[in-house]
């Protein structure tokens, strides 16, 4: 389970009459959550179905023994929540096979020339990824992939190879799967992209990494179970400091494994809450290293900022003379939470015993469920995101 402390470093920002103030507004979506219309979140099976999970499993097994590199092509949520899990559990001297490229979240020359280059000898498995299937970013790569790979693959052989995830029955996507017969997987239509990391979306690249995808609904499960009140809590207490004036929340971690995921926590939380003129700039910071940039800032700069501390009890063992690493570095947590508390920067933390997939999957759901509070909370929608499609319709309208 997680474990939270959200009251020792906010005490002197947080009054227990702030808190009390929220009763009957964290009532009232504590309902919705349990049996109003934010009860679908309370579900695994609003991600995926068995038999959905059972055909991840066994066309990842064929992806990973046909191919050397598995591209995996989308932007924002159509990537971002695999991204963060593989990267969690990476190991830097245990190469995978197939190595998992992310593709498409970019229109860059160079990463398209070197990306095509690296990957033209090897041999190929693509998943391209759009709800809509009609993102400008993922579409040139998908273009450009398959051309290179039509021109190694015969049609029957790119059957094996082309695996896409979109909409049941609507987009260019679908309309191609229905052309080329590929395989392909459904992005649930309830389930918008910042929200997907537990659908086919995030699961078939996670599984084709090797990683135990039933170990992280499984963890989601817990969540669900154990962590409603303090998802609502985190963003009660979210909301008491931005009506105070912080405005930027950092994600703080002290684990380098971590990074990706505060990168999807990022997404999450702007494009979940920033609407309407509302919500919190978030940000990241890696310790100790940030602590000799951003750290002079958050303990005497402006007083706009606090953190959301993710610490991992139990890490590797190592000694260092007589120092445990594992403990040095929890000291340090718990010294710099301190040392900004003093300052001007109030800290929530909330521990993991380790990076796992069964803790990935609790931290995804508590957040998941504490975004669409936080939304609640503001007054907007959790779920749209019109500042993005926005972007998507002038760059189109200006090609
Ligand atoms: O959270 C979201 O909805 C967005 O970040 C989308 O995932 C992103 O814009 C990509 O959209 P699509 O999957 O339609 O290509």
């Amino acid at each position: 389970m997680l474990k939270f402390d959200f009251e020792t470093y906010n005490e002197n920002f947080i009054k227990k009459s702030d808190l009390s103030s929220y009763k009957d507004k964290q009532k009232k979506i504590k309902l919705d959550f349990l049996s109003g219309d934010l009860s679908q979140w309370l579900s695994t099976k609003t991600y995926i179905s068995e038999k959905e999970l059972k055909d991840i499993k066994s066309t990842a097994k064929k992806i990973r023994d046909i191919c050397d590199v598995f591209v995996v092509i989308g932007i924002g949520g159509s990537y971002m929540g695999a991204k963060a899990v593989i990267s969690a559990l990476e190991k830097k001297n245990r190469p995978r096979k197939p190595e998992i490229i992310f593709f498409g979240n970019s229109i860059n020359a160079m990463d398209y020339r070197e990306t095509l280059d690296y990957i033209k000898n090897k041999d190929i498995c693509v998943n391209v990824i759009s709800k809509s299937g009609t993102t400008l970013e993922p579409s040139l790569a998908f273009d450009a992939v398959m051309e290179l790979m039509e021109k190694k693959y015969s049609e029957s052989e790119l059957k094996d190879r082309v695996f896409v995830t979109t909409d049941a029955n609507k987009g260019t996507l679908r309309e191609l799967v229905n052309k080329k017969g590929y395989k392909s997987f459904v992005v649930p239509d309830n389930v918008g992209g910042r929200y997907s990391v537990l659908t086919p979306v995030g699961l078939l690249p996670i599984a084709v990494a090797g990683i135990r995808i039933e170990e992280l609904l499984i963890g989601a499960e817990e969540a669900i179970k154990n962590e409603l009140d303090d998802a609502i809590k985190y963003a009660t207490i979210r909301d008491i400091l931005d009506k105070k004036g912080k405005s930027i929340e950092s994600y703080t971690i002290y684990n380098k494994r971590l990074y990706y995921f505060t990168e999807w926590l990022k997404q999450l939380f702007a494009e979940t809450q920033g609407k309407d003129g509302k919500g919190i700039f978030p940000v990241s910071n890696i310790n100790s290293r940030d602590l000799h940039s951003m750290g002079q800032f958050l303990q005497e700069g402006k007083n706009i900022i606090f953190e959301t501390v993710i610490g991992v009890n139990d890490e590797d063992d190592f000694t260092v003379g007589k120092y445990n690493l594992n403990r040095l570095n929890d000291i340090a947590l718990t010294s710099v939470a301190q040392a900004h508390k003093n300052g001007y920067t109030p800290s929530s933390i909330i521990w993991i015993n380790r990076i796992d997939e069964k803790y990935l999957g609790e931290l995804i759901q508590f957040f998941f469920m504490s975004a669409i509070a936080g939304g609640k909370l503001l007054d907007i929608n959790p779920f749209d995101q019109p500042g993005v499609e926005e972007y998507k319709k002038l760059i189109k309208s200006n090609l």
